[in-house]
């Protein structure tokens, strides 16, 4: 993607979310993109799968359905069943990312689908972009912090923090929580128990 490109892409994100969600995708990018380099992953996918994953964020769940209606895509159709609505904006991004930007690498669609809820297989530029959205300078919450500090030192402890953090505040509110998000923390869980040298690395 040449800068051109770039500025191409983002005027046409430009013309799809709202001011408040372009400033939020990029300052995503932004620390994305510095992960990236840092982890050693693609800049340019990083760069492409931030711009691309809030795509649909500003439309309603039914406008969402409706776009996923006649999808075959198996993980697009399970995403849809779930019970928590503000989720389906992730799988639904992957597939107009395909649709209308034309993008096929399979690493970025995959990180867009998995943005919002982890899962329990990731790669490194999914979990890049699900912590940079997680942590990007806007979010002020209880505990980002402590996922901040992990950034540069582990991925997967850092991941691990961020899905237990997630899933506290859910229980916290009584508020419903994707299973998809559930089966992503106790897979990191494991992932950590079963190499504490990630997490010494912490
Ligand atoms: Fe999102
Ligand atoms: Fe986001």
């Amino acid at each position: 993607m040449t800068p051109q490109e770039r500025v191409h892409l983002v005027d046409l994100v430009a013309g799809r979310v709202s001011n408040k969600r372009l400033a939020h995708i990029l300052r995503v990018e932004t620390l994305a993109v510095r992960l990236a380099r840092f982890w050693g992953v693609s800049e340019e996918k990083a760069s492409v799968a931030s711009l691309l994953h809030d795509i649909v964020r500003d439309k309603s769940e039914s406008s969402l359905l409706e776009m996923v209606k006649d999808e075959g895509d198996p993980l697009v159709r399970e995403i849809a069943e779930t019970s928590v609505s503000v989720v389906l904006h992730a799988p639904v991004g992957a597939l107009i990312a395909r649709r209308d930007f034309g993008v096929e690498d399979p690493e970025i669609l995959q990180a867009i689908a998995q943005h919002t809820t982890g899962a329990p297989h990731m790669d490194r530029l999914a979990m890049i972009v699900f912590l940079a959205d997680y942590c990007e300078p806007g979010r002020q919450f209880a505990g980002v912090e402590e996922v901040r500090s992990l950034l540069f030192s582990s991925l997967e402890v850092a991941m691990l923090r961020a899905l237990a953090q997630t899933l506290t505040y859910l229980r916290g509110y009584s508020r419903p929580m994707d299973s998809h998000t559930v089966d992503a923390a106790a897979a990191f869980a494991r992932l950590a128990a079963e190499d504490p040298q990630q997490l010494q690395q912490a």
